[in-house]
Order: C-alpha cells, then structure tokens, then sequence
C-alpha cells in the first residue's frame, strides 16, 4: 500500500464493485478497463475536482493490488479470497439478499457462515473508506453489498457525513422480515445521514422495518430521529431519488453515422424482417426473460405474429454464473430459445436471436436504434436503466417501450406501454398493439419519454442526492453547536 495517500481524500466513494475491470488481452498481460457503468459518469466530475477516492473489489478472487490513479481518480482495490467471494459475494449479496429484496421471485438461502463474511466483508471495505477520509470528509457508499458500511464507519468516523443509496428495491416489511440478521441490516444502514432508494415505496418500505424492528419514529418527510437516552440524538434522512442515465452521451452515440450504418446494417443481418423486438438484460431470474419468451411463443403458435416477419434479438449478458439458480435460469431459457426456433424457425429464418454476451455501448445504442419494439418485462427492478437508455437513444422519436409496472422507470416513463408480466394475456396483447401501434401514436409516447429521461440525468441525481446530503450535515452541525 506503499502509495496510498492516507487520510487526505474529501470525497470517497465506496460500492462492491471498482469502476474498472481487470482484463486479460490474448498475449496474457492484464490491464484496467473503465466499466462503463452509468454511477462512474455521474461522480466523475465531482471526483476529479474534489480529488476523490473510490474503494472497491476488482472482481476477482485472490488478487491484492495496490491503489493506483485513473482517468483523475484514486481507486482503491479492496481484495476478497476465494472463500469470500464465495460466503460474501456469491452466497449472502447474490443467493440472500438478492432474491429476498426482489420480492423472494427465487427463495432466498439463509447461512450464518455467508452472514458472517458480509460482516467481515463490510468491516474492510469501511476501514478502507476510515484510513481515506480526510477530517469532515464525505463519503457516499452504494447498494445492498454494503449495508453495514455506515453504521461501522459512524463508529469509527463520527467526523464523517456519510450518505447511502441502495439501487435495488427495498421489500415490503412482511418479506424482508424473514431476514434473521433484519435489525442488524437496519442499524447498519442508520449509519448513513441520507439513504436514497429509487422509489418513494422503497423509502416507506424501509421506514416501516425502522418503526416495526427499532421503534424510532419516522415523520413525513422520511426524516428519522433516533433517540438516546430519551433526547433527541440524531436525524437520518430517507427518500427516493430515482437513478437515471448520461442521457446526452448516449444520444450523442446514437447520432454519429458510423452507429447509423451499423443499425441499418443489423436489420439486414436479420433478413430485413417487418418489426424488430429487442430484449437487454443481464442474464437474471428478477428480469423476466421467461415471460417474455412465453408471450412472444403464444404469439407465433396462434399465429397472430408473424414468426417470418418478426425478429425478436434478446440479449443477456452473462451474470453470477456460479450461482445455481442463475445456472438453471440460462438452462431454461436456452431450451425456451431452442423450442420457438424449432417450432417456428426455417432454413432462411430463425426468429429469436439470442445472444449471450455482453457488448459494448456504440453496438447496444445501434441494437436500440434497429429496434422497432424494445421489451423490458421484469417481474422487480429497482430502476431499470435500459428502459432509459432506449428513449434517450430514439432522436428519431419512433421505437414502443413495452415496460413492466414492476419497475422503478415505470414511475417515470408514464407513456410507455405498461404491462404486468406476470398476466401473459396482457403481455400478448401490449406486444401486438407495439407491433401495430401507428406512428403518430408512437411519436407522442416517445417524444415525452425523452424529455424525461433528458432532463432527468444522472448527473442530476447525484447532485440531489449530494445537496441533501450537505443540508442533512449542515443541520445537524447547527444541532450540535446549539
Ligand atoms: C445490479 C446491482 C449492482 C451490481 C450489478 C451487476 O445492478 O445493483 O450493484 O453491480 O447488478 O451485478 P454484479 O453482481 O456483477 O456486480
């Protein structure tokens, strides 16, 4: 750690994930590539000129690096064991927490060893943040790998204000109760000043697990005193602040000819087929793949979609694939694929076209601009930032978004087609009236989705996440002098 600059960082960032992957090129040396993750966009700026740190794990097991600089930030690599990889990250964040906060969609699995590696886990990655902080520093720690940081970097830190987002859904009180560490997760997160989700239920989801497993009373505004000793003590502040896109960037993607050409030039690959319907996910049981693979199924065999005259592309980046109920989803969904272009699929023609893979953002934006139809049918989703991403591709103000209720975009992007993906009736039904649906119609819906999602960037969410931060410090500086 012989370069590590202890102590002197203002601004820190700290989620499971460093915004860079280590990569291996095909002569075997390894180097840094920058993810290209919506959250790296938004805090840049505010890092460069704050001169910020970021902590995270570099998404290998085994591997200790030292903290180096990139693109004008410092990351610190926090390093795991296989063994915790496998507790922390594989068992307790992905196989407990996960399925537990989208609604138990797969049973989450309770283990006191996973639960104690999230604690060991947690315990590293604040004493990171603690040995980077500068007196008064902020530090702003994200999602539900971490839900502990705050509260063990309050302890260690009471200098610090210290804010939270969680970008995944927070379950209603009578699911989230099966969690046999559930206060412990709760007093963790009151660590933090703030705690952001992205929807107002989430906010009043967790409020209730503060009232029902801590007693502390929450008033309207999501502000929450905790008291000690009977007298006022402290005031954390919990809203939404839905997450959104660079959506400038990707619109600016989606205008250079080159990414043009290549949308022109992927519908032709598919034989130049009357509508293109577009899936994005990452390979997971929360997005409801299956669902729309049934629908599009029904369609086909009842002949009410034409499979010679459809393409349906789904892309589904490979995710946590040592996780088991991950490895029977790719399985089920792969039969799935196989079956409609058995049953429907000629020499000529296949019409499902799946790709697992993941790709890099000029080859998504064309697979948008191609798209007449874009289908985002997830049965829970904290945000979900493709259904942003596609609006704010679509200069041309075409393309139908057929989005699920279940989503925090469903929120925002009212002119969508709404459906519930559980009713495949209703999904049948919103896919042909996409397919269907004439231009003038499609103009409208898209023309006020896009200027949601460009107004609402995300450099302006994580400027209002930031000026409530500095106000909920603010006030409690002024408490604490009076
Ligand atoms: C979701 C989570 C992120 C996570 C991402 C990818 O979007 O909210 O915290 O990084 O999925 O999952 P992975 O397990 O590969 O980090």
């Amino acid at each position: 750690m012989a370069s590590e600059k202890q102590g002197e960082y203002d601004f820190i960032v700290v989620s499971n994930r460093l915004p860079v992957d280590r990569q291996t090129s095909p002569d075997g040396t390894e180097y840094w590539q920058a993810s290209p993750g919506g959250l790296v966009t938004a805090l840049e700026p505010m890092m460069q000129a704050s001169g910020g740190a970021w902590v995270g794990w570099p998404g290998r097991p085994d591997l200790e690096f030292d903290p180096f600089d990139h693109d004008g930030m410092h990351l610190v690599p926090v390093s795991l064991t296989a063994v915790e990889v496998e507790r922390y990250y594989e068992g307790f964040c992905n196989d407990t927490i996960w399925p537990l906060y989208h609604d138990v969609i797969a049973p989450p699995s309770y283990h006191r060893v996973w639960w104690d590696a999230y604690v060991r886990v947690n315990r590293r990655f604040a004493d990171a943040a603690a040995r980077l902080a500068a007196k008064d520093a902020t530090v702003w720690v994200h999602d539900y790998q971490l839900q502990l940081v705050p509260m063990m970097l309050r302890e260690s830190r009471p200098d610090l204000t210290i804010g939270f987002f969680n970008h995944i859904p927070f379950p209603p009180y009578g699911i989230f109760s099966q969690l046999p560490w559930r206060r412990r997760i709760i007093e963790g997160l009151l660590g933090a000043d703030v705690i952001g989700f992205q929807r107002v239920g989430d906010a009043a989801n967790f409020s209730l697990a503060v009232r029902r497993l801590l007693g502390h009373s929450v008033r309207r505004a999501g502000a929450i005193d905790i008291e000690e000793d009977g007298k006022p003590f402290r005031r954390v502040i919990s809203r939404a602040f839905p997450i959104s896109i660079d959506s400038r960037a990707f619109e600016e993607v989606a205008k250079r000819p080159d990414v043009q050409a290549r949308a022109r030039q992927i519908r032709e690959d598919l034989g130049n087929p009357k509508k293109i319907l577009l899936g994005v996910d990452r390979l997971d049981y929360t997005k409801g793949i299956q669902h729309r693979l049934k629908a599009l199924g029904e369609l086909f065999a009842a002949g009410e979609l034409d499979p010679e005259e459809v393409s349906f592309v789904q892309v589904a980046s490979p995710s946590r694939e040592r996780v088991e109920t991950y490895r029977q989803l790719r399985d089920e969904i792969e039969l799935t694929v196989g079956r409609i272009n058995g049953d429907f699929g000629s020499i000529r023609h296949q019409p499902v076209s799946y790709l697992h893979h993941g790709y890099p953002r000029d080859e998504m934006v064309a697979l948008y601009l191609a798209a007449d139809v874009m289908l985002v049918t997830a049965l829970r989703d904290g945000m979900n930032l493709v259904a942003k991403e596609y609006p704010a591709v679509r200069f041309d103000e075409d393309g139908v978004l057929v989005l699920s209720e279940f989503t925090g975009s469903a929120d925002e992007l009212r002119t969508a087609l709404r459906v519930n993906p559980h009713d495949i009736d209703g999904l049948k039904a919103a896919i042909l009236e996409a397919t269907r649906m004439p231009q003038a119609d499609r103009r409208r819906r898209m023309r006020a989705m896009r200027r949601r999602v460009l107004e609402n960037d995300v450099a302006r969410w994580s400027s209002s996440f930031l000026d409530v931060l500095r106000e909920a410090r603010g006030n409690s500086a002024a408490r604490d002098e009076s």
